[in-house]
């Protein structure tokens, strides 16, 4: 996602009367389960923030996505049905589609919609529809939401999208899209500190929500030390880890059974992710266009993520039996998969649309923009490379 600007919290604007209240009740169920238990662990708290049913961010009916909400996703830059991201992400959806001939797609966490739109417009275009494109989605106002759009903007394959409340079981033949997910599961914070590692709790304190570090149980501190093994860490030094996305590639792992998984994110490999200089962490709260990186303010009005440690992403993945099949920047995945035939062939002449198109490949692709940030992992189960996506730049050396 991108924001315009970085933000001094004090400078944010503020919520009307009804988000503030809307924030206030979902923080009083916040706060009674502080009182029960003295304080929660950070993950506890951003789970509760971004998914508590009806109030959390992604729960409950803000805007969200676009100009008129907090950020905007790639797929979200599609000024028409088939986007450039999503056209370019059918094409290596379709060398899958040839290999396995009859395939389904499942998207995670499908946000507005907009992304389902696209792939399914292009899949149609290239004759390469799935059987099946099923969207797995925690948050019900969304998906609510998607169905809208799916009904509104493409009838004619509404029968083919279907929505899951879980995952099956096992069996599933095609490929897993997902974008901006994995930073969307909440993590656990930690710290270096005197006496070894800690983890952070958010408690109250004077009727806010105030961050404290305890000492780490001895499994969590044991999973980190290994991980961190040959990092240069001073105390004080701060970051992430975020298990929920490892869980959820090792549970991809047993529900894939030829395909390939295509993970879409903003992060680096582990060296890069523990960098020395990175003495704060990756966790970034996302308000109006603005960024900022205090989570215990505007409690259910704002998106809260971090960045993915693609290593551990890849661990998980080879731990679990699936091969780590490419990984590369967006910029580099976007071209290899046909970026610059899109523009080739938009027509110049209508000047509006080919600006259009101009300004989202500028975005898309720009190194300050979401270009090289933006990373793309391929995790596959009996499918044969090299995979079209990687074929430019492919990465995996550095993870
Ligand atoms: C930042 S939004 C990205 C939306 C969309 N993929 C896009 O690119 O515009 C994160 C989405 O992931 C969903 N989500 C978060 N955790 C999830 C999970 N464990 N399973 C399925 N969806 C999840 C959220 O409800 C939301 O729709």
């Amino acid at each position: 996602m991108i924001t315009e600007t970085e933000e001094d919290i004090s400078r944010l604007p503020p919520p009307d009367a009804q988000a503030q209240a809307h924030s206030d009740i979902l923080c009083s169920h916040i706060i009674s389960r502080i009182d029960d238990k003295g304080s929660i662990e950070f993950a506890d708290f951003m789970d509760r923030a971004l998914y508590t049913p009806d109030l959390g961010y992604y729960a409950a009916g803000l805007r969200k996505f676009g100009k008129d909400g907090d950020f905007v996703t790639a797929p979200e830059l599609a000024s028409e049905k088939s986007g450039v991201f999503a056209s370019c992400l059918a094409q290596q959806i379709r060398q899958i589609k040839d290999q396995l001939g009859s395939y389904e797609v499942l998207e995670m966490g499908a946000g507005s919609g907009a992304l389902a739109l696209g792939l399914m417009s292009a899949l149609s275009q290239l004759d390469a529809l799935p059987n099946h494109y099923f969207i797995l989605e925690t948050s019900a106002e969304l998906k609510r939401r998607q169905q809208r759009t799916i009904a509104r903007s493409l009838p004619q394959f509404a029968d083919r999208v279907s929505w899951l409340g879980s995952l099956p079981g096992s069996g599933f033949r095609g490929v897993v899209v997902a974008n901006e997910v994995l930073d969307a599961m909440p993590v656990q914070r930690f710290r270096v500190g005197d006496k070894g590692l800690e983890l952070q709790y958010v408690a109250m304190e004077h009727g806010q929500f105030k961050a404290q570090w305890q000492a780490m149980d001895s499994s969590t501190a044991k999973v980190l030390e290994r991980r961190l093994k040959g990092f240069d860490m001073p105390v004080g030094y701060e970051s992430e880890i975020n298990l929920r996305a490892e869980a959820w590639v090792r549970s991809m792992a047993s529900f894939l059974k030829a395909g390939l998984i295509l993970a879409i994110d903003y992060g680096f490999p582990r060296h890069e992710f523990y960098h020395p200089q990175r003495s704060e962490g990756t966790l970034m709260c996302h308000y109006r266009h603005r960024a900022h990186g205090d989570p215990l303010v505007l409690v259910g009005l704002q998106d809260i993520t971090a960045h993915i440690d693609f290593t551990a992403m890849a661990e998980a993945a080879d731990d679990s039996g699936l091969s780590v099949m490419g990984y590369t920047n967006q910029a580099s995945f976007l071209i290899a998969t046909g970026l610059e035939e899109i523009v080739a062939a938009s027509d110049a002449r209508d000047v509006q649309a080919h600006l259009r198109l101009t300004q989202q490949v500028k975005t898309l692709t720009s190194p300050s923009e979401m270009g090289e940030l933006f990373k793309i992992i391929a995790l596959g189960r009996d499918i044969e490379g090299p995979l079209r996506g990687f074929a430019l730049n492919d990465m995996r050396g550095r993870l």
